[in-house]
């Protein structure tokens, strides 16, 4: 079988076909990553998989992060602590089996509040709702391109600080306390422009919207400053749309894209499976000159 694909828009995401994961040989890794590297989203449909040829496969791109220990502890799948589940289901006490709830999710990049973010991470769908629940993706190089010359100028330089004190279903991290002032809340200061670490291409690294603050600015200018960058960042052009069907896996590049989740009907049960690869790169400013 020959991997074939077809951008899921010009800007972003790239349907992927020809290749089973549960089977899948280096040769075709190579081809995978290789498309995954130019288009950032990659969509894989009709997987049939287990949880152990899925976290073979996550482990293809690198050594894995396990999830995150929130208030309620980690929520991994039983027998697969590196593999997260992101679900609204709940045990017979109430207890959540999974993360993020039923919420509506904004737009973001996941775990940017640390030095080294994850560069990778992939959802496999499980169970999903009649409605709701989609996955939406916006290309940051993309958005880049599509800012006026001023503007990128003028962020050229700056950087910009990752919350840490919330997480992409708005809940406070643990061992951290509530703080709404972008300019005091915990976080991780990066470059606003990096380079991709493994192409070299000039990206937007944003993280959230929530607290994020450009330090130096006061707190006004800063706020203004990040709506319009978030205006060309999350404009339809440079975004994707992912509606789920059972047996598919999304990959994305982390440094290159911020992704969000509609809500769904609350009595209805959505579950995925999420790997995220370990991260290995500092965000590092692009090179300016080549900016010029
Ligand atoms: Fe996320």
């Amino acid at each position: 079988m020959q991997i074939e694909f077809s951008p899921v828009t010009p800007a972003i995401g790239a349907w992927v076909q020809g290749v089973s994961l549960a089977t899948i040989t280096p040769a075709q890794f190579d081809r995978l990553y290789a498309i995954w590297q130019q288009h950032h989203v990659v969509v894989l449909r009709d997987q049939v998989l287990d949880n152990g040829q899925f976290e073979r496969f996550s482990a293809m791109l690198g050594e894995l992060d396990p999830p995150p220990n929130q208030g309620a502890g980690r929520k991994s799948v039983p027998g697969h602590p590196n593999l997260y589940v992101v679900s609204n289901r709940k045990n017979g006490e109430g207890e959540p089996l999974g993360a993020l709830g039923d919420g509506e999710a904004l737009w973001h990049t996941d775990m940017s509040y640390l030095e080294r973010p994850p560069f990778a991470s992939m959802l496999w769908s499980i169970e999903l709702p009649a409605s709701g629940g989609d996955t939406c993706f916006a290309s940051m190089p993309a958005a880049l391109r599509g800012m006026p010359q001023d503007l990128v100028s003028r962020i050229e330089r700056l950087r910009i600080k990752h919350d840490g004190t919330y997480d992409s279903g708005g809940y406070v991290r643990k061992g951290v306390a509530a703080n709404d002032n972008p300019a005091e809340s915990v976080g991780t200061l990066h470059p606003i422009i990096i380079s991709q670490p493994e192409t070299g291409e000039r990206t937007l690294y944003l993280g959230r919207r929530r607290n994020a603050y450009i330090p130096g600015l006061p707190l006004a200018e800063s706020e203004a400053l990040l709506n319009a960058i978030w205006g060309y960042a999350t404009a339809p052009q440079v975004t994707m749309r992912h509606q789920w069907r059972l047996g598919d896996v999304v990959l994305w590049n982390n440094f290159t894209t911020m992704h969000r989740r509609d809500g769904f009907p609350p009595e209805q049960f959505r579950t995925l499976h999420r790997s995220q690869i370990k991260g290995q790169y500092v965000p590092t400013a692009a090179n300016q000159k080549e900016a010029a």
